[in-house]
């Protein structure tokens, strides 16, 4: 039976830049796809593969009102950028779309109005944190206070970061809103659950999360975990998932609930099938055949292993009871480090992916590095720098390439671009093993086991040269009478190297393009691996292919990605805000900062010379210094600075600084904090890290624009 399969990668939240981390998992799920579609259609007949922006919820709708635009403005803007990254480094969506679509909104809806039916979905009242200032409820994330257990001041409302101890905001003691800095008030409102306690919502995950090919080991593993091990017992532990949240909300109001919206995890899985709705408009594929409940088509979410949960329990369940089929399996990956470490702004290792295409590297090394280093687990993979230079450089400059780059120009040159005889040659015997690894190498493709497949082409490559390492066609070239030798060595050479593009087209597609055009052949497909190019066949001349690794790009490329200006107390909490507000993600946190602005969106930042009238201690704070800034207005302004490890307050009064002037106030839990100061942060080779507030030179007065 010929395959159909569609196939995801995850939805990135639309309010950050694609970084290196985001790539591993599109990277992963791209060279699947290419292999896939690379299969003779009696094989594979059809392999869609589809994302989109995820665009709602809080951190986003918070982050285009702090940039001062609407959501929809926000969203359209990020849209633009991921799908350049994404373009960039070659990953062949079908179809990019976003959430924010009536095709989603219109899944979204009936997924829920089946639920309801099913008796699946329950109206409760819950008492949550409420914002006076902001209007607003507060999601766990968003809400600090003093830790119940040590008492540490500032802690988010889920964890505490000095002492580890894990509670819910109720529990915290003097809450404060992270938004506004009010006091949160405990309010009743209602909302809607999605009753995963159902018992059969539990039978159903059991039975599915244990049907082979679903889930990966440790993947199957955690489900028990979360399901509960003691099922005998009766034991349950999956709890009901409140799908709801009140306005003001950026996402999709429920239908007959107003001021209610769903939940941006229960429409972002959604977006899959509001992605592939769209592309099933635009192409006349049939929807339904690859959504039905008994459908015989295949479908797989490549997602990393943080967000398993909503991919192997939620989604999966509310699939089922609403009638539709099931992910045929879901593949997660690990995390990302970069030197062993996690990605770092300040040393320079939080990469984007724009700067890396920015800074004029190749996209496909990167796409080979990965491919070397995945495989089918959920382990985590990392990113040395050094070692991806070397890797690079001595697979596919001095392996591979290098094959073709030796023996092309004889052919031109000598044989008038034409190839011997090779298929039936008895001394083009070496070939066959290249020839039969089609099929092993497939395998390990199919098997999400990249490096693997790397390994086997790689020692087939390291076969090759030996081979013209022993026939040496310098030298033959040199000598009278052995043309045909030349001849023949050469053309077994450009076979070889014609065998191992093929094999490393899913994860090198713009270098097999050019390997195509050289070649003279049409686009490569699996089934080539069979039949050498026929003897007369004309290839091109031979230009270069594929440019070394320089070090100096390495070190250019951490360089542009150092995080240089000290974020304000402020902009750190709400940077912190921003992650998701479920605690089980971890990625979006980190909106990179890109790496060119217009002058205009400079000038959007009014910076003043302020002159420090005041300093003082804050109570209950071992952070921050209260200034008052003459900026030339009626009266000084006042702002909270982070800057109390350096400095003494005294000694600040008097002094001329730098500050924000635009900034939009902020109530913090000590009064209003209306801009912000500049200063550096950071460590001088072997030195102790510290805050180094600006200063301008002299002739400078209060209220000076800072251009
Ligand atoms: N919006 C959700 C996914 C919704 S899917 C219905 C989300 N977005 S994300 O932008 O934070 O992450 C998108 C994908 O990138 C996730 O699968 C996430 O695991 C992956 N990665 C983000 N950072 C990563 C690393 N540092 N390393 C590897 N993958 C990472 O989660
Ligand atoms: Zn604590």
């Amino acid at each position: 039976m010929t395959r159909k399969i569609l196939v995801t990668s995850a939805l990135p939240y639309a309010n950050g830049a694609i970084h290196l981390g985001h790539l591993v998992e599109y990277i992963q799920t791209d060279i699947w796809v290419r292999f896939q579609k690379m299969q003779p259609r009696e094989k594979v007949s059809e392999c869609w593969y589809v994302c989109a922006d995820d665009t709602h919820g809080t951190p986003i709708m918070l982050r285009a009102e702090k940039d001062g635009i609407t959501p929809e403005a926000l969203i359209e803007r990020v849209h633009g950028e991921h799908a350049r990254d994404f373009a960039g480094f070659h990953v062949a969506f079908d179809n990019f779309y976003t959430t924010h679509s009536d095709e989603t909104r219109a899944c979204a809806n009936e997924i829920y109005a089946r639920l309801k039916q099913a008796g699946l979905i329950e109206k409760r009242t819950i008492e949550q944190y409420y914002d006076p200032v902001k209007q607003m409820f507060l999601p766990d994330r968003f809400i600090k206070g003093e830790c119940p257990k040590c008492g540490a001041k500032d802690q988010y409302g889920d964890n505490c970061e000095n002492c580890g101890a894990a509670y819910t905001p109720n529990d915290l003691k003097e809450p404060y809103s992270a938004i506004s800095g009010a006091t949160p008030e405990l309010r009743n409102s209602d909302h809607y659950f999605f009753k995963l306690s159902d018992p059969s919502c539990q039978s159903f995950l059991r039975r599915w999360t244990r049907e082979s090919g679903r889930l990966q080991a440790e993947a199957a593993n955690k489900m028990q975990e979360w399901l509960g091990f003691d099922e005998n017992e009766g034991e349950n532990k999956l709890t009901d998932w409140d799908i709801s949240r009140d306005a003001p909300y950026f996402g999709f109001e429920i239908p007959d609930a107003p001021g209610k919206y769903f939940y941006v995890w229960l429409d972002a899985p959604i977006g899959y099938m509001g992605s592939f709705r769209n592309l099933c408009d635009r192409r006349g594929i049939d929807f339904d055949d690859y959504w039905k409940p008994d459908s015989t088509t295949e479908l797989y979410h490549f997602i990393g292993k943080d967000i398993l949960y909503f991919h192997a329990l939620f989604w999966p369940a509310e699939l089922e009871h609403a009638a539709f089929r099931t992910p045929t399996g879901i593949f997660a990956h690990g995390f990302l480090t970069v030197d062993g470490a996690k990605m770092s702004k300040s040393r320079g290792t939080f990469i984007t992916a724009e700067s890396y295409l920015q800074t004029g590297l190749n996209p496909e090394w990167l796409r080979y590095y990965y491919a070397a280093k995945l495989n089918s687990t959920m382990e985590d993979i990392d990113l040395n720098l050094e070692d991806f230079t070397a890797r690079v450089n001595s697979d596919l400059i001095g392996k591979y390439v290098n094959i073709a780059s030796r023996c092309a120009g004889f052919i031109s040159k000598k044989f008038d671009g034409r190839l011997a005889e090779v298929q039936t040659s008895p001394s083009a015997a070496w070939l066959q093993p290249l020839r039969e690894a089609a099929a092993s190498i497939a395998g390990a493709y199919e098997e999400r086991e990249f490096g693997r497949a790397l390994r086997e082409v790689m020692s087939l490559a390291d076969a090759a040269n030996v081979v013209v390492n022993e026939r040496k066609p310098w030298d033959l070239a040199k000598q009278q009478g052995r043309e045909s030798e030349l001849h023949a060595a050469c053309s077994q050479a450009i076979e070889a190297f014609r065998l191992l593009t093929l094999y490393l087209k899913p994860v090198l597609p713009k270098l097999a393009e050019a390997v195509e055009a050289f070649l003279g052949i049409a686009p490569l497909t699996w089934s080539d691996a069979a039949v050498a190019l026929a003897a007369g066949h004309t290839i091109n001349a031979y230009s270069h292919l594929m440019t070394r690794i320089d070090p100096k790009q390495i070190a250019a490329l951490v360089e542009a990605n150092k995080e240089s200006l000290a974020p304000a107390p402020e902009a750190a909490a709400q940077k912190h805000a921003e992650k998701q507000e479920n605690a089980a993600t971890v990625a979006v946190a980190q909106a990179a900062a890109e790496p060119h602005i217009s002058i205009d969106d400079f000038m959007k930042v009014d910076l003043r010379i302020a002159r420090i009238v005041d300093a003082g201690h804050v109570e209950g704070t071992e952070k921050l210094i209260r200034l008052a800034l003459d900026i030339g207005e009626e009266k000084p302004r006042q702002v909270f600075a982070g800057i109390k490890s350096a400095y003494d307050p005294a000694q600040l009064v008097g002094r001329l600084t730098v500050m924000v002037a635009n900034l939009a106030p902020r109530k913090m839990k000590f009064g209003m904090s209306e801009g912000m100061v500049l200063a550096a942060s950071g460590a001088a080779d072997g030195n102790t890290p510290g805050i180094f507030l600006l200063a301008p030179d002299a002739g400078a007065v209060p209220g000076m624009r800072v251009k």
